[in-house]
């Protein structure tokens, strides 16, 4: 046919110009790790109040954590207060029985500590893994009851994104950040306030090096969050880079773009070099400096505490330990309060991406009072239908077709012209901008999505091969269906052969799309897959590619089984398939230009017969 010719054309000039021209082919894309998504995202209440409802089921766990974490922030300030005790008052005395009870009190304190931290692990375990299930099952749930709209606008990988990385980052802010607030600031006060009633001067000396802290915990640490965060996007880079080489090996090889590839292979394996040294370099500044701060810190204490103590002002040597030890505890809950104001504009950004895919609306779903559609007879009206895929450039225009009950309709046309988008809408994946479906007289949106699905099978252009055995993959749409069946379906759409001649049989596991089978294999079991299903309406966005004659055959005698029976929407290129046909549709441009049969078309000598008459010639030209 024509514009079969003129697509292989276009498709061949492409080529040349491509081969011709090495820098025209696009370099392979980089950055593809959420790069065009927001890292971070300034705090909105509304969504934090949301995100807090995900701890609703388990508030009695969170309750008993918080309740641990406060025994553990108690237990951590009377620790140097002990030590405090044990210098000034027994060791001072030689009180031999005093001391030997503040260390059973600091080892007891030790066992109380190590219970409570091994309770609140588990506890925050299992509740983070028990809200990551709840987020993700609700997407899950969400994202399997969109329209098509939503995923021609999202490649699977963002998709897949915030299933995984984004759903991470709120269970980290949830079980992680928020939990240890509450402690870290119980922390931070009870030390400063003990600080201060022992000593005041003291204190205000010891607090002296907290700005120094807070600077290495929010600047010093923004840095090293920064140069790991290139370093990820690096990898990224050579994982999306990998993938891109594999999967398009044959064009690079038959290209010969191996060098050029190797160069652009190696130039990301550097960057991502660089990346990592700087971070490594950045990284091993940070440990050092919150020591020194540290040591900073210790030695102001100890110099101005002995010039209080030589001063004979009321300063005991216990107190100057104890201080000592509270400045040492200082720095973990400041680390952690930074880290969790950062992992709150973190969390800010992906839920907002997650609420997004939750408050995506079902466009397509049942009517409330949507009917169970019966078993059908077949009968497909299109009243008039118009419709886009977007409302400001239709791709269908005034639609008007009916299919009788058992009928085979052949839709044919150029590329592009509208084709899969009349099959789409039979299935209702989207519903037209003006006019109606009727399946039986019942308009197709009145009625239950599942008893509609039910009726019809889909067979696509790109056929879909699950991960799974053969068997799995023919029994797809129905579950309950006997071996015998299975293998009568495979027989009678001549699949049964092939598949015995396969490893392991209906036991072999296809993986990849089936890469393991011919494209006329694939076909095949799609076709045994439809057939078991046994719909009354059947679909087929019949596949172009060449097949060998043999299983162009063995596909010509299935296709025959397949359409028995059943009103039958075939997106044909095969001649002999649209010959058959009870009623051939010429769309072009979005328009029904004819029908008819094949003879009364040909008759009419109008679209159709230049069609007919170019595809003859181009045969008898082969
Ligand atoms: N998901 C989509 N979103 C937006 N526009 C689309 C979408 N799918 C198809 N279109 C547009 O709708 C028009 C009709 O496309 P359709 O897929 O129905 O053509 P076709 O006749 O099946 O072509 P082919 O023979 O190449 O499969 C085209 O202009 C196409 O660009
Ligand atoms: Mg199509």
């Amino acid at each position: 046919m024509t514009w079969c010719r003129q697509q292989g054309q276009r498709g061949v000039g492409w080529l040349a110009k491509a081969r011709k021209d090495p820098k025209a082919t696009s370099k392979p894309r980089t950055n593809l790790y959420d790069q065009d998504e927001a890292i971070e995202k300034p705090f909105d209440k509304a969504q934090f109040v949301r995100l807090l409802s995900f701890l609703r089921p388990y508030r009695q766990t969170v309750v008993y954590v918080l309740a641990l974490m406060i025994v553990l922030a108690v237990a951590n300030l009377s620790n140097p207060y002990l030590m405090k005790i044990a210098i000034d008052v027994h060791i001072t005395n030689g009180n031999l029985l005093g001391l030997s009870l503040i260390g059973l009190l600091l080892l007891g304190l030790q066992f109380v500590v190590l219970y409570c931290s091994r309770q609140r692990t588990r506890l925050m375990s299992r509740l983070g893994q028990n809200i990551l299930l709840d987020m993700r099952a609700q997407l899950f749930a969400h994202i399997q009851r969109l329209s098509f709209k939503f995923f021609d606008s999202r490649p699977a990988g963002k998709i897949m994104v915030r299933i995984t990385n984004d759903v991470n980052q709120l269970n980290q802010l949830l079980t992680g950040g928020l939990v240890n607030l509450i402690t870290d600031i119980i922390s931070l006060v009870g030390i400063t306030l003990v600080m201060f009633w022992m000593n005041w001067q003291l204190a205000l000396f010891s607090l002296l090096v907290v700005p120094l802290l807070l600077l290495i915990a929010t600047k010093l640490r923004r840095l090293v969050r920064e140069t790991w965060r290139d370093v990820r996007y690096r990898n990224a880079n050579i994982n999306a880079n990998l993938q891109e080489t594999l999967s398009g090996m044959r064009v690079i090889q038959c290209f010969g773009r191996e060098e050029t590839n190797l160069q652009h292979f190696r130039d990301l394996n550097d960057d991502y070099k660089n990346a990592w040294m700087r971070a490594m370099r950045i990284n091993m500044f940070f440990g050092p400096s919150v020591d020194i701060t540290q040591v900073i810190g210790s030695v102001v204490v100890y110099w101005f505490g002995s010039q209080l103590l030589f001063a004979g002002n009321n300063i005991t040597v216990g107190e100057l330990v104890a201080f000592i030890g509270y400045l040492g505890r200082f720095w973990g809950p400041i680390s952690d309060l930074s880290n969790i104001y950062n992992q709150l504009l973190i969390a800010m950004a992906s839920a907002e991406r997650v609420f997004e895919i939750l408050d995506y609306p079902v466009d397509i779903d049942d009517a409330p009072d949507a009917i169970e559609l019966g078993t059908i007879r077949g009968e497909v009206i299109f009243d008039n239908v118009t419709f886009g895929y977007n409302d400001d450039r239709m791709v269908l225009q005034n639609i008007n077709l009916h299919a009788q009950p058992g009928q085979t309709i052949a839709l044919v046309g150029p590329t592009g012209a509208g084709k899969s988008s009349i099959i789409n809408l039979v299935s209702r994946f989207y519903d037209p901008q003006a006019g109606s479906i009727y399946i039986d007289g019942q308009d197709i949106r009145k009625v239950s999505l599942n008893s509609l699905r039910r009726q019809i099978g889909l067979v696509l252009q790109d056929t879909f091969i699950f991960s799974g055995t053969v068997r799995d993959n023919i029994r797809y749409g129905r579950l309950d269906a006997t071996e015998a069946e299975i293998i009568a379906a495979a027989k009678a759409v001549n699949a049964h052969e092939f598949i015995m001649q396969l490893e392991r049989g209906y036991d072999t596991e296809l993986q990849e799309r089936g890469s393991k089978l011919s494209v006329g294999q694939r076909q095949l079991i799609s076709f045994a897959r439809a057939l078991l299903a046994d719909p009354r309406i059947l679909i087929l966005d019949e596949a172009t590619s060449s097949i060998d004659t043999h299983t162009e055959k063995l596909i010509q005698e299935a296709l025959a089984v397949l359409l028995q029976g059943r009103t039958s929407f075939v997106i044909a290129h095969r001649l002999s398939t649209i010959r058959d046909a009870d009623l051939i549709v010429v769309i072009d441009k979005g328009r029904i230009v004819e029908q008819g049969t094949h003879l009364e078309l040909l008759g009419r000598r109008g679209v159709y017969y230049n069609l007919n008459r170019v595809q003859l010639l181009q045969g008898e030209a082969m």
